[in-house]
């Protein structure tokens, strides 16, 4: 399997991929794979003749030093769960400073809104650097299709916008969260959690999935309500947000209306690790 640090390297080979009109389908990743990333590969390998996957810690898009130091890096774990599915995927996984020809920092931009709500609101600058590398990366690697998933739906939402704005010739595709069989949403922050961290962090599932239950009988403030008085005793877990928002928009709702998507977001942190994780609610 190929695995390319330069840029110019990985342009090279797919050059060749090109002249031959073959597709290319992207799955840009941070890496420590896990089912999730390995969902939007097999879906990139069915849809597309030639298959790139991006392993890179984007220095830029973490507000937080430790939580860069600490974001698990296992390359060579990656590479060989990659192999399973495929030998012919390129990997692409560049060191920062060479990536970013010398300069690690990140472009300021606007997305309507969408970048100042919820993640936004938290982890400041934190969409400016996820912006900025995918922007880079689509540039580098210049696919048909991209895969990002809904996990991250508001970075989905913000790519989607990204791309619009700077006219980027791409198909951004969104794909379902995966999730551990307790409902835990799969993220490579996981493995920084104990066992009894990850058996607690199934209440969030279980919290998102009653709110979408209780969702067509209760207010959105009565929701949200409930869901702020289940973790207030929590000793595990840290409520950070709870928002229904409408999924378009991402502005948080006061109240229903009709002909309207909601999706519940929340971020919660187990100890030291921060989760996030989102339900559409209608
Ligand atoms: O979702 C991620 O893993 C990252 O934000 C991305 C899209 C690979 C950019 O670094």
């Amino acid at each position: 399997m190929n695995v390319l640090t330069l840029k110019s390297e990985l342009q090279k080979i797919l050059s060749d991929c090109k002249k031959n009109t073959k597709t290319i389908g992207f799955v840009p990743t941070m890496g420590a794979l896990h089912k999730g990333h390995l969902s939007l590969v097999k879906r990139a390998l069915t849809q597309n003749d030639c298959v790139v996957v991006s392993i890179f810690v984007n220095p830029t898009q973490f507000n937080n030093a430790t939580d860069l130091e600490k974001y698990p890096r296992t390359l060579k774990n990656d590479v060989a769960l990659l192999a399973t599915l495929s030998n012919k995927i390129i990997v692409f996984a560049p060191e920062a400073k060479a990536f970013y020809d010398g300069m690690v920092k990140s472009k300021k931009y606007r997305f309507g809104g969408l970048e100042n709500e919820m993640e936004g609101k938290h982890r400041k600058g934190h969409f400016n650097g996820v912006a900025t590398v995918v922007s880079m990366l689509l540039k580098t690697v210049g696919p048909t299709v991209a895969y990002f998933g809904e996990k991250d739906f508001q970075q989905l939402q913000i790519i989607k916008k990204l791309v619009e704005i700077e006219n980027i010739p791409v198909q951004i595709v969104g794909c379902p969260i995966v999730r551990e069989p307790n409902g835990l949403a799969m993220s490579s922050r996981n493995k920084r959690l104990t066992e009894k961290q990850r058996e607690e962090a199934t209440f969030i599932y279980q919290t998102l999935t009653e709110v979408k239950e209780k969702f067509n009988d209760l207010s959105i403030p009565k929701l949200t309500k409930l869901v702020v008085s289940r973790f207030k005793n929590h000793s595990f877990l840290q409520l950070e947000y709870f928002e229904i928002a409408n999924e378009k928009t991402l502005k948080t709702a006061k109240r229903k209306q009709k002909n309207t998507p909601y999706r519940a977001f929340i971020a919660v942190h187990a100890g030291a690790v921060r989760l996030i994780d989102n339900m559409a609610l209608n």
